[in-house]
Parts: structure tokens; sequence; C-alpha cells
């Protein structure tokens, strides 16, 4: 059984991606980079976080290969934005996924990607 299974396939991706997006758009180190039109992304990133997990490969199949860290590297990431992305999605598995263990697996599985994106030094 896939991850996607355990956490409750599509019904909870959603729910993760709809608490998301709006704690982002509330940071003020992550807001800027955002475009006003979220509904196009949040549908991406449903689609990416299902097959990331194990489910079926959605974003793949409408968008090709994710190459995810070249699709970031028009925006400044740095290390302090990604630790302030991976802080919102902690908050929003506390509040989407009842199980510590699997909110614990969940975000460890993103916390690499997240410090892989990161493409620029801090900001003076
Ligand atoms: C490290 C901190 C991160 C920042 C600051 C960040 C920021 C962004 C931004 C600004 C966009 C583009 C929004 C637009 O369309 O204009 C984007 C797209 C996206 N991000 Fe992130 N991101 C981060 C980490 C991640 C992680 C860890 C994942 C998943 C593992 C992820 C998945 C995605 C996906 C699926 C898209 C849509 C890509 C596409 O256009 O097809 N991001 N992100």
């Amino acid at each position: 059984m896939e991850l996607y299974d355990y956490i409750g396939g599509e019904t909870t991706i959603r729910n993760i991606v709809n608490t998301f997006y709006p704690k982002v758009l509330a940071n003020p180190l992550l807001a800027p980079l955002f475009p006003e039109d979220m509904e196009p992304l949040m549908e991406k990133q449903f689609q990416f976080l299902t097959q990331f997990f194990g489910g079926p490969s959605l974003y793949t199949e409408r968008h090709g290969n994710p190459m995810m860290r070249a699709r970031h590297m028009p925006f400044p990431i740095t290390r302090v934005r990604a630790e302030a992305w991976l802080s919102c999605m902690q908050s929003t598995l506390e509040e989407v996924v009842p199980s510590p263990e699997m909110r614990a697996v969940i975000l460890n599985r993103l916390k690499g990607p997240a410090y892989f994106f990161v493409n620029q030094e801090e900001e003076a």
C-alpha cells in the first residue's frame, strides 16, 4: 500500500492543498513569489502531490516530466524561504492529518525537495 492510500488519497491531498496555500499567502516571505490567481497552481500541486505520494501520475500525464527544481528556478528560493514553506506545510499537516507518525513521514519526504530547490543565497 502506498503512502497515498494510507493518508486518505484524493480527499486528504485536496485538504492539504486547500489548507496550505492560504498559509503561504499569509507568510510575508513567501507571498510575494506567488501569482494573484492561485487556482492553476493549486491544481498542479494537487496533481504533483498525488503522484509524489504514490497515487496516479496526474502531474506527469498533464505537464510532462516534473523537473521540479528547474520549474522553481525563476523564483528566488533561499534557505529561509524553504524553511517557511516547510513550516506552512507542518501546520497544514497538523490540521489535516490526524496521525503524528503520518505527519512526520510526509514532512520528511518534503524536506529533501524543499532544500534541494534552494537556488539563491539569503538576501542581505
Ligand atoms: C522550498 C520552498 C518553495 C517555494 C518558495 C516554492 C515556490 C513556488 C512558486 C513561486 C511556484 C510558482 C507559482 C506560479 O505558478 O507562478 C511554485 C510552483 C510549484 N511548486 Fe513550489 N515552492 C517551494 C517548494 C516546493 C516543494 C517542496 C514542492 C513539492 C515537493 C513544490 C511543488 C510545486 C509545484 C508542483 C508547482 C507547480 C509547478 C508547475 O508550474 O507546473 N514546491 N512553487
